[in-house]
C-alpha cells in the first residue's frame, strides 16, 4: 500500500499525560488544521510545540520552545505542505525544555515521525540496544527511541510499518499515546496504552483525527471513537475504508464493535470566547453548570441511591480537588443520610484493601476520568469484586469505561488546569445523593436550586471587589484558611486554588486545629480566610479571633459582617449547599492573585490537567 499512514497507538502505566497530541488525515492542508487543533490542546502542555506534515516528497518538521503563538511567529507552521500530519504540545518529562527535545521526533533515516504523550520507562535500555545497532540520538527524550525502533524493525527486520509499530510498542514499558507518520505511507497510525487518545470522524468531509482530547478537533467533527488501552488505529481516510482498529497484540482481526459517540459540547464551550482566560470563563460558567449537574435521569439517581443504601461499606475516592469534594460529601452523608462513608485519597486506597468485598461500593470522583491514581484505585476495587460508580465530567474517559455505572457531571469541557466548575458540580451531585439516600431527594434539589439563585451575584460581586484585595495581598508569602464542619473541606480546596495559580503558600485547616501548631506562623499582616457558616459561626469566629490576636489579617467569608473581620465577603446562607457558594469568592481571589503577581492563570507552572503520576 502506497502513500501516507497515520498510525496512532497508546501504552499504559506511569504517565503524566499532560501533553497534547493530534494527528490529521484528510483533504485540507494539514498544517492549518493541526495548528488550530493543537492550540485547543495547549492547556495540556506548553513547554514546546512542533509539527510534522507529509507531502508527495517527504516529511516536513518544524518545532521550537515556547507557547504555540510565539513559536508559530518564527516557525510559520502553515507553510508546511501536505494533507496528513501530526502536532504536539509538550509537557517535558525526560530531557529539558529545548528545541531538540521538542516533538515530533524523527528516526535516523528521517522517514518516521512520532509525537508521543507519556513516558517510555525503559528508554535507557532501548537506547543502548539501538546504539549497538548503529543508531544515533539527538535529544535527551525518552520518546526518540520510538521512531528509531520503528526504523529498526522496518529496515533491519524488513517489517512493514504496521508490524514495525506493533513490535516497537510491544517493547515499550510505560505509557504512550502516539501518532506515527511515515514518509513511505499515505496513512497514519495512532495507538495508546495509559495515555488518552480519541479518534475524530468527519465522514462528510472524509477527514479523520486522532487527539489526546476532544476539544482539539471539536470545530471539525463531533463523532468520536475512544480508543482503549492497547489499541491501534490505522487511519486511511479512504471513503470505503476510512480506518481500522486493532488490538495491539493482534493486527489480523479488526475490532468491529467500537462505538461511535456523538459529542454534544458546543465549540464555544471549548473556546475562551470573550473571556481573557479559561479560568475566568469556567468560574463564570458556574452560573449554570451547578444546575445542569443535578438534571439527572431519575432512574439513574434511583440506581445510585440504591447502590449506596445497599452497600456494606461505601468509599469515596478522588485526588486533589475531587478528593475535597469527597471530604465535603462525607459531612453531608453523616448529617443528612446518617451514613458513614469512608473518604480516601485515591493514591492511598490500596491500604484499605482488607476492607473490600463484593458488597462494598466505591464511588470514584473525577473531572477528567483519566487520573492514574484513581484508575488504580478502581482497578483495586474491581479486583475485590466491589461495585463501582463514577462521578465524572468527561464522557468516554477511561473511568467511565472501568466503572459499573457513571454519573456525568455535564459541566462541559474544563480546559483550565485548575478545577473550578467541576468542583461545584461534584459538590452538587454528592449533596443530591446524600439527600436521595435519606429519602429526601426533592429537599436536596431544593437546597441546591436555592443556592443557585445566588451564584450570579456572588460571582459578579467577587469579580468586582476582590481585585483590589488581591492587589493588596499579592506579595504575601502565606495564606491560611479556616473552616469548621462543612466549611473545612472548603478551606482545603480554597488553599489548593490559591497555591495552584498564584504560587503563594496556602494551607486550609479545621478551625480548631490551627492552634495545635500552625498558629506559630501567624504574625502581623498574615492573611487568614475564615469561612463562616451559620451552624459554625460562634466557634469559627473564636478561632478567627485567636489569629487576629496574633496580628493576622482576617478575611471573613460568611453571611454577616463581624468586628473580627478586617475584610468581609458576603455570601448568602445556603444550608448544606454552603460549600458551593463559599468556594466561589476564593476561586476568584485566587484568579486575581495570579494576575496581580503577573502569572497566566491558564498555565500554572509544573501542573497538569490530568495527572497519571503514580
Ligand atoms: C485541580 O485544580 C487540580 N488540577 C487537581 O487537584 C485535580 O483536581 C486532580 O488532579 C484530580 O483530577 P480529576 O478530577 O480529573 O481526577
Ligand atoms: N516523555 C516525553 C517527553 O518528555 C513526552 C512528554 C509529554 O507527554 O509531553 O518528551
Amino acid at each position: 500500500m502506497g502513500g501516507l499512514w497515520l498510525v496512532i497507538a497508546n501504552i499504559e502505566s506511569k504517565v503524566i499525560f499532560m501533553c497534547g497530541i493530534v494527528g490529521y488525515k484528510g483533504k485540507r492542508k494539514a498544517s492549518e488544521v493541526l495548528l488550530r487543533c493543537i492550540k485547543n490542546l495547549e492547556y495540556r502542555g506548553y513547554d514546546s510545540v512542533g509539527m510534522v506534515t507529509k507531502d508527495d516528497k517527504s516529511l516536513h518538521v518544524r518545532k521550537n520552545v515556547g507557547k504555540i503563538d510565539e513559536v508559530d511567529k518564527t516557525e510559520h507552521f502553515e507553510q508546511l505542505n501536505g494533507n496528513i500530519g501530526a502536532a504536539h504540545s509538550r509537557w517535558a518529562t525526560h530531557g529539558g525544555v529545548t528545541k531538540l527535545n521538542a516533538h515530533p521526533h524523527l528516526s535516523n533515516d528521517g522517514k518516521i515521525a512520532v509525537v508521543h504523550n507519556g513516558i517510555v520507562e525503559n528508554y535507557q535500555e532501548l537506547k543502548e540496544f539501538l546504539k549497538k545497532e548503529g543508531f544515533e540520538f539527538k535529544s535527551q527524550t525518552d520518546t526518540e527511541v520510538i521512531p528509531n525502533l520503528i526504523e529498526y524493525y522496518i529496515i533491519k527486520e524488513r517489517n512493514g510499518l504496521k508490524d514495525a509499530v506493533q513490535k516497537s510498542l510491544a517493547r515499550i514499558e510505560g505509557s504512550f499515546a502516539v501518532v506515527v507518520i511515515s514518509q513511505e505511507e499515505d496513512w497514519m497510525i495512532a495507538a495508546r496504552r495509559g495515555s488518552p487518545l480519541v479518534l475524530g470522524i468527519n465522514k462528510k468531509e472524509n477527514e479523520y483525527f486522532a487527539a489526546s482530547d476532544v476539544p482539539a478537533f471539536l470545530e471539525y467533527c463531533r463523532d468520536v471513537i475512544y480508543l482503549d488501552d492497547d489499541e491501534l488505529a490505522i487511519v486511511y481516510s479512504n471513503s470505503n475504508n476510512p480506518y481500522e482498529i486493532f488490538r495491539l497484540n493482534d493486527l489480523t482481526n479488526i475490532i468491529s464493535k467500537k462505538e461511535i459517540k456523538r459529542i454534544d459540547w458546543s465549540v464555544d464551550q471549548a473556546k475562551k470566547g470573550k473571556y481573557s482566560h479559561f479560568m475566568l470563563k469556567e468560574i463564570t460558567e458556574q452560573k449554570y453548570t451547578i444546575r445542569t449537574a443535578i438534571e439527572q435521569d431519575h432512574e439513574l439517581i434511583a440506581k445510585v441511591t440504591a447502590a449506596i443504601k445497599n452497600a456494606h461499606g461505601v468509599f469515596f475516592v478522588g485526588c486533589g480537588t475531587s478528593y475535597h469534594a469527597c471530604v465535603s460529601a462525607s459531612y453531608i452523608f453523616a448529617h443528612v443520610a446518617k451514613r458513614h462513608v469512608n473518604v480516601v485519597l485515591a493514591s492511598e486506597f490500596r491500604n484499605h484493601e482488607n476492607f473490600l468485598k463484593k458488597e462494598t461500593l466505591v464511588v470514584a470522583v473525577s473531572q477528567s476520568g483519566e487520573t492514574a491514581d484513581l484508575l488504580d484505585a478502581v482497578k483495586t476495587a474491581k479486583a475485590h469484586g466491589c461495585k463501582t460508580i463514577a462521578i465524572v465530567n468527561v464522557m468516554g474517559s477511561t473511568l467511565t469505561r472501568l466503572c459499573d455505572t457513571s454519573v456525568m457531571m455535564n459541566s462541559g469541557p474544563e480546559i483550565c488546569v485548575l478545577s473550578t466548575k467541576s468542583y461545584t458540580s461534584q459538590l452538587a451531585l454528592l449533596l443530591l445523593f446524600a439527600y436521595s439516600s435519606a429519602g429526601r431527594l426533592e429537599d436536596g434539589k431544593k437546597i441546591i436550586l436555592e443556592a443557585c439563585k445566588h451564584v450570579d451575584k456572588v460571582i459578579d460581586d467577587s469579580l468586582e471587589k476582590l481585585k483590589p484585595l488581591a492587589e493588596k495581598l499579592h506579595k504575601q508569602h502565606d495564606f491560611f484558611l479556616i473552616g469548621r464542619d462543612l466549611a473545612y473541606p472548603s478551606a482545603l480546596e480554597g488553599a489548593l486554588k490559591i497555591k495552584e495559580v498564584s504560587y503563594i503558600h496556602a494551607e486550609g485547616f479545621a478551625g480548631a486545629e490551627l492552634k495545635h501548631g500552625t498558629i506559630a506562623l501567624i504574625e502581623k499582616g498574615v492573611p487568614c480566610i475564615a469561612i463562616v457558616t451559620k451552624s459554625t459561626e460562634k466557634m469559627i469566629l473564636s478561632n478567627a479571633m485567636e489569629v487576629k490576636a496574633r496580628g493576622g489579617f482576617i478575611i471573613g467569608i460568611g453571611n454577616e459582617p463581624n468586628e473580627v473581620f478586617d475584610y468581609f465577603i458576603q455570601v448568602p446562607a445556603a444550608s448544606d449547599a454552603d460549600p458551593i457558594l463559599m468556594i466561589l469568592p476564593i476561586q476568584i481571589l485566587a484568579y486575581h492573585l495570579a494576575l496581580a503577581r503577573g502569572f497566566d492563570p491558564d498555565f500554572p507552572k509544573n501542573l497538569a490537567k490530568s495527572v497519571t503520576v503514580r
